[in-house]
């Protein structure tokens, strides 16, 4: 018996080694910083974890402390490794060619294949109950792994058909507008209560008909919780599938008995939901309405129509450089549109020869600016914006009413005043930066008629102090650049 209890130690210490990994990963991601080194913790984390499970299989010999494989072991080592280099390759070329702008689908796309394979663990474990050692030699499944196998297979599937649609709506191949079932509440609280039904049931009879049922019935909620979801809280919808696909695989860990991936899906799970949480609260939604869907509707046509006649001013890179060279202090507030123009390298060039001029220049980033959380961090990260001229919402938008020029760049909901005035608008209530308080606003944007996520319409567009700078946001900073040079 001491022999058997050394590997377990031994695997226990190497699991604990890659759960501490995995926290330090998520606390290097927490800023921009340290996320590289973040992404280092997690990929070691993550070998040790799979090393030591594919090592645990292998019997360890009485007076051998490593694990001695026999052949079948290597032939099951083999097919496994092929498998992870077929994946990992195939892993390896997407996350190389995706474009920053297409980021939320590929999340999506991927916890999609987390739900699968926690439906695909748990219907192999169902089907061979013996070898997963969850059952005796009468092939009776003990309670408690029936419950986590029903609950694993449950909200692996949700995550699966909820995550396929995510990536529809993201991706553009499916409306983003959200399609209202009548009596969709009903119908999916009437799913919801079956599936917890039937997995009670399961505890009792272990018929592959009730998780057959269970399967099925997951998958169709997943379905119908993700269509009245409109593509403005899509990117909520995947915090929170990355969240199910957690919990998921922690279900799926007590299944297996595998300590790693109970911690590895609990830390997902939790820091998923808290991810939803903070994205919720700066979009000021409510997580409940999130979920209840029918936000991101086609907006009513009326203000806007009536709004695009009012007078606006046009300016050119020229009179926005000679205003930007004699300010005193700049606040760059991006947005989706920097990220799709790709303009921030071209941008720090700008704030770097305004600072050589003597301009205090600041960037101020919304929490959701955007397409996803952090998305506009990323993209000054990597055009070496230092990051003690990078501002959160909170930190800098009492500096407005002391600023020169407010120079948004491709953002619009996240400066628009109607979430503080406007009860009807659908983006009311959100935190949005004072750039109104500014005494000179330029705002860079392809043509008066394009709106921001939400669809509506902005009041800075026609304020007096306000200069519209028409172009594509890297073409204008090129030409403010080139401007400033002379
Ligand atoms: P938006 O409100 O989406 O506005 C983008 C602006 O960029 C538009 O005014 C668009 O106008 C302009 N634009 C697009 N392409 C451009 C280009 N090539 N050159 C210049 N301008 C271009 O962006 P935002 O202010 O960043 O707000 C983000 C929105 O997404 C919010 O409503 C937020 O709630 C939502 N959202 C974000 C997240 C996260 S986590 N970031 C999650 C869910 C929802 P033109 O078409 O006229 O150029």
């Amino acid at each position: 018996m001491e022999h058997a209890t050394a590997p377990a130690a031994w695997i226990m210490l190497a699991y604990l080694i890659a759960g501490v990994c995995f926290i330090l990963a998520l606390r290097g991601l927490s800023s921009p910083a340290t996320s590289q080194k973040g992404n280092r913790y997690g990929m070691a984390g993550m070998a040790i974890a799979v090393g030591t499970t594919m090592l645990i299989e292998a019997p360890v010999p009485p007076g051998a402390f490593l694990p001695q494989p026999t052949p079948a072991d290597l032939a099951t080592l083999i097919r496994i490794l092929i498998a992870i280099a077929i994946g990992g390759g195939i892993g390896f070329v997407i996350a190389r060619r995706i474009k920053m702008t297409d980021m939320p689908q590929l999340v999506a796309a991927f916890h999609s294949l987390v739900g699968l394979a926690a439906v695909m663990v748990g219907w192999a474990a169902y089907l061979n109950p013996i070898a997963f050692g969850i059952a005796g030699a009468d092939g009776i499944i003990e309670a408690q792994s029936r419950i986590e196998m029903g609950l694993g297979i449950a909200i692996g599937a949700i995550t699966f058909s909820g995550s396929v649609i995510a990536f529809l709506k993201l991706a553009g191949k499916m409306s983003g507008s959200p399609i209202m079932l009548p009596g969709r509440h009903v119908i999916n609280l009437g799913t919801l209560a079956a599936i917890i039904g039937l997995v009670g049931w399961f505890t009792q009879d272990q018929s592959v008909w009730v998780i057959g049922v269970v399967t099925a019935l997951s998958f169709a909620i997943g379905f119908l919780l993700i269509i009245p979801i409109g593509g403005a809280d899509m990117p909520v919808v995947v915090s929170m599938l990355n969240s199910y696909s957690g919990w998921a695989a922690a279900a799926m860990g007590f299944t297996l008995h595998n300590t790693a991936m109970i911690i590895t899906g609990a830390l997902v799970g939790s820091s998923g939901a808290i991810l939803s949480y903070i994205m919720c609260k700066a979009m000021n939604r409510s997580f409940i309405s999130v979920i209840a869907g029918g936000f991101g509707a086609a907006p009513e046509a009326g203000g806007g129509e009536a709004k695009a006649q009012r007078p606006w001013k046009r300016g050119s890179a020229e009179d926005a450089a000679f205003l930007l060279g004699e300010a005193e202090q700049v606040i760059i507030v991006p947005g989706y549109g920097m990220a799709v123009a790709q303009a921030q390298h071209v941008l720090r060039e700008m704030g770097d020869q305004l600072r050589a001029k003597g301009v205090r220049v600041k960037y101020a980033i919304h929490p959701v600016a955007g397409r996803m959380p952090g998305h506009m961090n990323v993209l000054l990260a990597e055009a070496n914006v230092p990051y003690d001229e990078v501002f959160e919402l909170e930190d800098i938008n009492g500096e407005f009413a002391q600023t020169d020029v407010a120079f948004i760049i491709g953002a619009n909901d996240v400066v628009n005043p109607a979430a503080k005035t406007d009860k009807s608008s659908p983006i009311y209530g959100m935190p949005v930066f004072d750039v109104e308080k500014a005494k000179t606003v330029m705002f860079i944007k392809r043509s008066m008629g394009g709106v921001g996520y939400a669809g509506v319409d902005n009041d800075v567009f026609y304020m007096d102090q306000t200069m519209m700078l028409l172009a594509d946001a890297k073409k204008m900073v090129e030409d403010i650049v080139k401007a400033l040079q002379h």
